[in-house]
């Protein structure tokens, strides 16, 4: 078997797995989510790095020749060095691709008023990655990015649809707002914010456009394998999906059911 490698630090890449499985289920796949040490959002440069790697390292190991950082923090801070310093010692025919690249190629065409706004985890604002790779593709478009290092935490703990979500949402989504009047356009730059879409979208003003990325992942990743068909190739196309975690599996079991709407049993795996 080899299946597509998705990563993120917990549940949220799932919620780019399940729309990248929507448009092409006929490949494997093989999902790892850290849980035992997310968030990653608030962590250092140095240790997203470390751990975003051992994570590339064992979905190799596993037989995936692609890995997708189905995670805006790990795509930030780690993708950049691995793609360029670690992948030709380990094995330059293999692909590590990211999450913020697609997701800033499509918001060109959704604003009117050339004012985006990011929703992310600190990690991925501090590194202004968003900001960056927007500008190298749109550069009249002005990025006001708001860091939310409650959200995750709020997600990983299946606090979303609660009441006490409320005080954390309203906040940021009056901080955004308030940074630049602008804007209307949002970008769910963290792969757990989905989970909060209908919660973000009863504290912004109607009219404002909340973007999560997933769909523009999928159609990216659709995309690159039909301009690689060498990697495309190399898929194998079972249909199945495995999913392995850092934490007791029972937790992640229940809670990734909900999100992909089928009972799911993964393994555990210890990541060094
Ligand atoms: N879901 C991840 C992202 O897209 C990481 C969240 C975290 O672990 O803080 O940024």
């Amino acid at each position: 078997m080899t299946p597509i490698g998705i990563f993120d630090s917990g549940y949220g890449g799932l919620t780019i797995l399940r729309q990248i499985r929507q448009l092409m289920p006929q490949y494997d796949y093989l999902y790892l989510g850290d849980n035992a040490r997310a968030p990653y959002g608030t962590r250092s440069f140095e240790v997203v790095y470390e751990f975003t790697l051992q994570a590339v390292k064992r979905l190799f190991q596993e037989g995936c020749p692609l890995v997708i950082l189905a995670c805006n923090t790990a795509s930030a801070k780690a993708l950049r060095s691995i793609q360029q310093n670690d992948l030709p010692g380990i094995d330059p025919s293999r692909r590590v691709l990211g999450v913020v690249r697609p997701t800033a190629e499509i918001v060109g065409e959704m604003t009117k008023t050339k004012h985006i706004g990011i929703f992310a985890t600190p990690g991925t604002v501090r590194s202004n990655t968003y900001e960056l790779e927007i500008a190298k593709l749109h550069p009249k478009l002005k990025v006001t990015g708001v860091a939310c290092p409650m959200w995750v935490p709020l997600v990983e703990n299946n606090e979303a649809h609660l009441p006490g979500a409320d005080y954390f949402v309203k906040k940021k989504a009056e901080e955004l707002l308030a940074a630049d009047p602008l804007i209307d356009t949002v970008i769910l730059g963290c792969t757990h914010y989905p989970i909060l879409l209908e919660k973000i979208k009863e504290f912004m003003p109607q009219g404002i456009n909340i973007i999560p990325q997933g769909k523009y992942v999928a159609d990216s990743l659709q995309n690159y394998l039909h301009r690689h068909p060498d990697m495309q190739q190399r898929l194998s196309q079972n249909g199945t999906l495995h999913l392995l975690t850092t934490e007791q599996p029972s937790q992640f079991n229940e809670n990734a059911s909900i999100f992909l709407n089928n009972p799911v049993e993964a393994q555990r795996i210890i990541l060094q």
